[in-house]
């Protein structure tokens, strides 16, 4: 089979404010996919960037005193650190506040315009008569029409459940200056997307989408499709529509187009990639998007209508996940849960995170828990206790009595296979994101190997000088069996894998090695501790970080 030519995207976090262990979740997600893919043998590039328009970051900018574009520049960049900091293997971290992006939507805007699929229709809205501008849903608050609960959202409750619009709210004000909002009218942009109902039904129920999103669909289907409201009136951060002086785009049109403007930004750099021969009608490389569950309208009807009609190609796939708890709570700063890249990665290793996701991570839309003591259990049993142990338990003999040397022989050539035997189901779970059933495969081959080194016993073996070869072979099948491991969990623990491998003298490991054991009397170098246990104290002091 040739190579496949994939495209992956993870949703593009809003710049204004630093990424939280939410944001890596789906991030290292689409990374441990993205890795796989590329140790198959397979061209898989990786974008994603900040999505940088919208009020609140307007307002947020204008409370801190600086322009919208300092405010996201700032912000990418923290992110940028942290996607880093999480070896997230990304090829491009863009922003939507570019020239690409401009263009691009102008474009898209202009091809459904051309074709109809655009109007215009005069709208009632609420308005701050002090700060002279249009209220979002989020900005008004006032008592809650059922309960009378007071102080809260103009779109819903979060003391009864109820929901409702701005002009239901008791007593409602502007939270920008305090103002009773009062209506106004504003002409605005919608798309059709009533226009692409039958196209849409058929796309959501040809395989792109997961069952549980799919019968999502089939939910709003029978509620009915409404036109999508594209526009926003002047102040806002975003682009100008064409032709206008005072609106622009709704920053979720321009948003998903962003995933196209961050591979061309790319491409600009990257001789090798072509934007075209991804992005045309008929392009036959993969395009795969990763989201949190939250945006799935957004991505499964919006997205793929604007793109079928501006003639681009549609998605191969959109893959979305679950919420990320905290010790069972919801991530909130008033509670304490709410737990930030950066804070995480000042205790603990990127790898810990990575490898607890992945023991939690199938492919059904599943919010997940982080119970810390679950989490210090996994990784001190799992990565310290079985994998890394395999390794250093065999290397101490290879290394004192056999001068870094490999055996001539394979001592267990069925054992072997059957390791990489089961590569084949390993890779089919990480193909179908079934990732904690690849973890408890991959832990169940660590279970034989540590009990293959247990019934061998080269530490007594080792003592017999009659037994010096068979001691020396049990100790390079146990390298053996490492080395398969290593290749297998490659994806979840970059890191530590490139260190076994400096280890192992083995160069970069693709799946394929799994078949073939390292060459009779190969040669490592010293062993290095690969992994620390995590300490209690560690958990304590990353919850004691606010
Ligand atoms: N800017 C939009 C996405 C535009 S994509 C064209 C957005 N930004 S976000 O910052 O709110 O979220 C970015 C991603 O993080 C989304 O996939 C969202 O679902 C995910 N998560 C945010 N909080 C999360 C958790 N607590 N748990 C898991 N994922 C979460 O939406
Ligand atoms: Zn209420």
């Amino acid at each position: 089979m040739s190579p496949r030519q994939l495209l992956v995207t993870y949703a593009l976090p809003y710049a204004n404010g630093p990424l939280h262990l939410g944001h890596l979740t789906g991030l290292i997600q689409t990374d441990i996919w993205v890795r796989f893919q590329k140790m198959q043998g397979n061209t898989c590039t990786f974008v994603c960037g900040c999505d940088s328009h919208g009020t609140p970051i307007m307002i947020q900018a204008e409370k801190s005193k600086i322009t919208p574009e300092a405010l996201t520049e700032q912000i990418r960049s923290s992110h940028i650190e942290d996607i880093k900091g999480f070896l997230i293997d990304l090829d491009n971290y863009h922003t939507t506040h570019s020239s690409e992006n401009q263009t691009l939507s102008e474009e898209i805007f202009t091809r459904h315009q051309q074709q109809g699929n655009i109007i215009q229709q005069t709208i009632l809205q609420a308005y701050d008569p002090e700060k002279n501008m249009f209220l979002p849903d989020r900005l008004i608050r006032g008592d809650c029409p059922r309960c009378n609960a007071a102080d809260q959202y103009g779109d819903n409750c979060e003391v009864c459940g109820a929901t409702y619009t701005p002009t239901d709210l008791k007593n409602p004000r502007s939270t920008l200056s305090g103002a009773t909002p009062i209506e106004k009218e504003s002409l605005h942009y919608f798309f059709r997307l009533t226009h692409f109902e039958k196209f849409l039904k058929t796309w959501t129920r040809a395989g792109h989408l997961q069952n549980e999103v799919t019968h999502k669909l089939d939910e709003w289907f029978s509620a009915g499709l409404k036109e999508w409201d594209i526009s926003r009136d002047s102040p806002y951060f975003g682009f100008l529509i064409p032709g206008e002086k005072e609106k622009y785009f709704y920053c979720w049109l321009d948003a998903p187009i962003g995933y196209m403007a961050s591979f061309k930004n790319l491409c600009a750099r990257r001789p090798d990639l072509s934007f075209d021969a991804f992005w045309n009608k008929n392009s036959t490389a993969e395009l795969y998007h990763f989201i949190g569950k939250d945006i799935i309208y957004f991505h499964a009807l919006f997205w793929p209508a604007v793109l079928e009609g501006a003639g681009y190609r549609t998605p191969t796939a959109i893959f979305t996940h679950g919420f990320l708890t905290v010790d069972g709570q919801k991530m909130s700063k008033s509670r304490g849960t709410f737990i930030l890249a950066s804070q995480f990665l000042k205790h603990l290793s990127p790898e810990t995170l990575r490898y607890f996701l992945a023991t939690r991570l199938g492919s059904r839309i599943e919010d997940l828990d982080i119970a810390f003591d679950d989490f210090i259990q996994r990784i001190n049993s799992d990565v310290v206790g079985k994998f890394v142990n395999i390794a250093s338990r065999s290397a101490r003999f290879i290394h004192s009595h056999f001068g870094d040397c490999l055996s001539d022989t394979v001592a267990d050539p069925r054992l072997f296979s059957a390791g990489a035997e089961a590569g084949e189901r390993i890779a089919g779970h990480y193909e179908s994101l079934e990732y904690a059933a690849a973890m408890r495969e991959i832990m169940a081959l660590a279970d034989q190997a540590n009990q293959y080194i247990d019934a061998q016993k080269p530490w007594l073996l080792i003592r017999d000088p009659g037994k010096q070869s068979e001691a020396h072979a049990v100790c390079s099948m146990g390298i053996q069996l490492f080395r398969q491991l290593v290749i297998y969990l490659k994806p979840v623990l970059p890191d530590i894998a490139r260190h076994a491998e400096a280890f192992l003298q083995c160069g970069a490991l693709m799946w394929a090695d799994k078949n073939t054991p390292l060459p009779s009397g190969h040669r490592l170098t010293e062993f290095k501790p690969l992994a620390q246990r995590v300490d209690p104290k560690q958990v304590d002091a990353l919850k004691n970080e606010k």
